[in-house]
């Protein structure tokens, strides 16, 4: 999916002196037709494919901590000796070439075959809850440990685990083909003897450890992830109007893109990353779109209000139309009543207002929940046989942030993996720095750390023109930044609040 390293510096394959080799750090070439990546390790070079499976990125420029080297896009790491993906957003591994060195000379020879991992001892069976970035990695995560028994993965939504952050973007814009849609083909998940069942779990039996579905049976478990995620709010609006639609899955993206049909004029309620995403992919399909928010500044909370700003002025040249300050009270036939009598025009309305954590099933359980399920620093639930990861968990911040709930893309994913670790006896607390990306127009913001408060906000560089570091900190720390336009400091930042 997306672009492709292109093919620079040395032809590995042919060979280059020794000295060319980097002494430290990594040197960009290729092999046989594909980009890959010298690397200096401790014990010696090895050579890994340079473009991040995740969407295509180069990794020549990613940041190499002298294990990993993380990509300067969405900052996946991967594992220069084995060549895997160790934190999300990428799920596939990088491939390995075996170096040789005779003569003076430095080649990368064939590519090695990736070895079966060792079986491993685990629970009779795992049943997953929920087949998202954290239900999924968890299954995968499970079969690269070497685990054997059965993998069940239940979701509700009758399709193929989805990447869910595009449903927003390319996919709602209309510009990326249908395949990018899915992480994997329904192969994969026959090929790694991961089950597939479609269904709504109702219930949860602690006692004699098995799921009910809705009208579909039942599954035992020796354990179990819950990785249910959470639910987009639904503005309650008094009156008839315009349909409602809210974006989490792949049938509420292809229901909104039906009802665009004919229609000329949308509301978006909330001007939340989700919100603006939405706002700008149907600008791109030709809509006219009005933004309505109660907040002063789009994304001011959480970016602060200087790149807020910028956001802003982005939208607004891109025909986006805002109305900030205010709240929708109701619907009319013409649209949106606003709470000061106003009424913006629309056929449509989209919410992107929030999302609550599906807390339902572990309430009824008895798990403990607050704001999210409650886990330890293992992800495990206060039943012994359940981990809870993803939307839906709330986790001790290992920086030291209190418990922390965190709805980002990659934090799922790498905490879907840490569960399956752990549900194997590896008891590794997650550790894992959030991140997370949006896109706004040809505008890539990323953002490293976790705050919900700062006391101060540092900006560097020029955040009206898309070149900055946003720094939040709180008592003097940097605890989270944003970054536009400036991968190297985010990649610095990520690999200083890892080591924290
Ligand atoms: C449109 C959109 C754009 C986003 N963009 C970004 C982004 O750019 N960057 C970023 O970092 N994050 C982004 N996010 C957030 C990110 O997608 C979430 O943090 C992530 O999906 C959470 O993963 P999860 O596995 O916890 O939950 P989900 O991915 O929501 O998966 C939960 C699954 O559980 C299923 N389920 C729920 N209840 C039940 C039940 N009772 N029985 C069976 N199955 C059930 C659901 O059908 C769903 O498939 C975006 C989210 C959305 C909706
Ligand atoms: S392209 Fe590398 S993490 Fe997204």
């Amino acid at each position: 999916m997306g672009t492709t390293a292109p093919l620079t510096g040395p032809d590995f394959a042919a060979g280059i002196a020794a000295s060319e080799a980097p002494s430290s750090g990594t040197l960009l070439g290729h092999a046989n037709g594909e980009a890959v990546l010298l690397v200096r390790t401790k014990g010696g070079l090895v050579a890994i494919g340079a473009t991040c499976t995740h969407y295509g990125a180069s990794l020549a420029t990613g940041h190499f901590d002298g294990e990993t080297v993380r990509c300067p896009w969405h900052h996946a790491a991967f594992d220069v000796r084995s060549g895997e993906a160790v934190e999300g957003p990428g799920f596939n591994p990088l491939p390995c070439w075996t170096v040789d060195q005779a003569d003076g000379k430095v080649r990368v020879t064939s590519k090695r075959a990736s070895s079966a991992p060792k079986p491993v001892k685990g629970p009779s069976s795992v049943v997953i809850l929920g087949g998202g970035a954290a239900g999924t990695s968890a299954a995968e995560e499970l079969r690269r440990r070497g685990y054997e028994g059965t993998i069940t993965l239940v979701d509700a939504e009758g399709e193929l685990p989805v990447d869910r952050p595009n449903l927003s973007k390319d996919s709602l814009a209309g510009t990326s083909p249908e395949d990018w849609l899915w992480l994997h083909g329904q192969d994969f998940y026959d090929e790694q003897r991961v089950r597939r069942r479609t269904g709504r779990v109702r219930r949860i039996d602690v006692e004699r450890q098995v799921v009910h579905l809705d009208g579909a049976g039942s599954l035992p478990y020796g354990a179990l992830v819950l990785a249910t995620g959470a639910a987009p709010i639904r503005p309650n609006l008094a009156g008839d109007g315009p349909p409602v639609f809210t974006l989490r899955s792949v049938t509420d993206m292809r229901a909104i893109i039906k009802a665009l049909d004919g229609r000329k004029r949308v509301a978006v309620l909330g001007a939340s990353f989700i919100g603006l995403e939405v706002a700008s992919s149907l600008r791109h399909r030709g809509l006219e779109v009005h933004v309505i928010a109660p907040d002063a500044v789009p994304l001011g909370r959480v970016l602060g209000p200087q790149l807020g700003a910028a956001v802003r002025a982005l939208h607004e040249k891109n025909g986006v139309v805002f109305h900030l300050g205010r709240k929708a009270t109701a619907r009319s036939a013409r649209g949106v009543v606003l709470d000061d009598g106003s009424t913006v025009d629309a056929e449509l309305i989209v919410a992107g207002v929030g999302v609550r954590p599906l807390v339902g099933l572990a309430q009824s359980a008895g798990l403990t929940t607050a704001n999210g399920v409650l886990v330890d620093a293992t992800m495990k639930t206060s039943d012994p046989h359940i981990w809870a990861v993803g939307d839906l968990a709330r986790y001790p911040d290992p920086r030291g942030g209190g418990l922390v709930r965190v709805e980002h893309w990659a934090v799922a994913q790498n905490q879907g993996r840490t569960a399956a670790r752990n549900l194997l006896g590896m008891n590794e607390p997650f550790r894992a720095v959030p991140f997370f990306w949006s896109q706004h127009a040809d505008v890539t913001i990323g953002y490293v750390g976790h705050v919900e408060r700062w006391d101060e906000l540092v900006v560097e560089g020029d955040a009206a023109a898309f070149d900055c570091v946003v720094r939040f900190k709180v008592k003097g720390r940097t605890l989270a930044a944003a970054t536009v336009n400036r991968d190297a400091t985010a990649l610095e930042l990520h690999d200083a609040f890892s080591r924290e």
